[in-house]
C-alpha cells in the first residue's frame, strides 16, 4: 500500500487525536502516505481531503474532540452515498482506510468496503466502552473521570441539603459509564438497562438508607434507561417516596469533552499502531482492540454492543456498598 487514509466518526471521544496521530506517524514511519478525511463519512462522499504529514499531528496527543472532525452521516447509509464516496476514494488514490469510532462506523465501513473492494481497519473510539473485541474503548476512561468529578460536586450539595439526586449520564443503551461510575462515586443505586427497573425496589433501597440516617442519596441513571431517563426515574419514585426533597442533574455532553486521560493516550496509540500495522500488513475489516493487554482484532460483523455483557456481579457489588 502507498496511500491510506484515516477519518474519526460518529460521537467523537477523549483519545481520538492520540489515535489519529498515532495512525499518521505508523503509516510515515513505514514509507505510506496518509490523507486526512475531515467530516467522518460526510467528508469521506465530499472528497473533503488534507494531506498529513509528521508535523500536522503535532501537539494534538493532550486534546479533546477530534481535530479531524467528525459527522453521523445519514447519507453514507444510502447506496448512492457509498458510490459517491467510492469514486472520490479512487481519484485521490486511496488503498486503504483507518476508521476511528464505534459500532455504526465499523457497519457503515463494512458495506463500504462490500461495495467499492476498499478495505479498512478500526479503532474503538466511543465514550460508552460498548463494543466486543476490546476490554476499553477510548475515551471511556476520561468519560467517567469526567463523571465522577461532577458526580462529588453534586454529592457536597446533596449531603449539605439532605437531598436525593437523580444523575443522569450517557451511554446510549448500555450502563457501562453508570455503572463504573456509580461504584466509583459511592452512589446509593445505579440503574442501567440491562438490568430491570424496578421502582418499588429503589424505594426499599432508599428508605433502608433513611433508617441509618444517610444525609444524601445519589441514584445515577444510565440515559438508556427503561422506563426513561432521570426525570422519568425521579418522578416515579418521589411518588412514592416523597419525605426527601429531590433533584435531577443531567450531566450531558460535557461526557464528550476535556483532555484525554493517560491511560487513553496510551490505548489510543496503541490501537492506532496495531490498526495501520494490521493494514498495511493485509488485514481487513477487522477492529484493533486490547484484551488482558494484549492486541487482539476482531472482524467488524462482531463488534456490535448487544454481544457485549455487564458485568451483573459488579452492580451487586454496588449495591451492598452503596446500601
Ligand atoms: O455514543 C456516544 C454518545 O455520547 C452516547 O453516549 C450518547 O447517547 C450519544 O453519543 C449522543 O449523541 P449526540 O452527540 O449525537 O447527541
Amino acid at each position: 500500500m502507498k496511500k491510506i487514509a484515516v477519518l474519526t466518526s460518529g460521537g467523537d471521544a477523549p483519545g481520538m487525536n492520540a489515535a489519529i496521530r498515532a495512525v499518521v506517524r505508523t503509516a510515515i514511519f513505514h514509507g505510506v502516505e496518509v490523507i486526512g478525511v475531515r467530516r467522518g463519512y460526510d467528508g469521506l462522499m465530499d472528497g473533503d481531503f488534507m494531506p498529513m504529514d509528521a508535523a500536522s499531528v503535532s501537539d494534538i496527543i493532550q486534546r479533546g474532540g477530534t481535530v479531524l472532525k467528525t459527522s453521523r452521516s445519514v447519507r453514507f447509509k444510502t447506496q448512492e452515498g457509498i458510490l459517491a464516496a467510492k469514486q472520490k476514494v479512487k481519484d485521490a488514490g486511496i488503498e486503504g482506510m483507518v476508521l476511528i469510532g464505534g459500532d455504526g462506523t465499523f457497519k457503515g465501513a463494512k458495506e463500504f468496503s462490500e461495495l467499492s473492494g476498499v478495505h479498512s481497519m478500526g479503532v474503538p473510539g466511543t465514550i460508552d466502552n460498548d463494543l466486543f473485541g476490546t476490554d476499553f474503548t477510548i475515551g471511556y476512561d476520561t468519560a467517567i473521570n469526567t463523571v465522577i468529578e461532577a458526580v462529588d460536586k453534586i454529592r457536597d450539595t446533596a449531603s449539605s441539603h439532605h437531598r436525593l439526586f437523580f444523575v443522569e449520564v450517557m451511554g446510549r443503551d448500555t450502563g457501562f459509564i453508570a455503572l463504573n461510575c456509580g461504584i466509583a462515586a459511592g452512589a446509593e443505586d445505579i440503574l442501567i438497562p440491562e438490568s430491570k427497573t424496578n421502582i418499588d425496589e429503589v424505594v426499599k433501597r432508599i428508605d433502608a438508607g433513611i433508617k441509618r440516617n444517610k444525609s444524601s442519596f445519589i441514584i445515577i441513571v444510565a440515559e438508556g434507561d427503561v422506563p426513561g431517563g432521570a426525570y422519568e426515574i425521579a418522578k416515579q419514585v418521589t411518588e412514592k417516596c416523597s419525605y426527601f426533597e429531590s433533584r435531577v442533574t443531567v450531566i450531558g455532553h460535557m461526557q464528550r469533552g476535556g483532555n484525554p486521560s493517560a491511560s487513553d493516550r496510551i490505548l489510543a496509540s496503541r490501537l492506532g499502531v496495531a490498526a495501520t500495522e494490521g493494514l498495511l500488513n493485509g488485514r481487513k475489516n477487522e477492529m484493533a482492540g486490547l484484551i488482558n493487554n494484549q492486541i487482539v482484532f476482531t472482524p467488524f460483523s462482531q463488534t456490535r454492543k448487544h454481544l457485549v455483557d455487564i458485568n451483573e456481579g459488579l452492580l451487586n457489588m454496588a449495591h451492598m456498598l452503596g446500601s
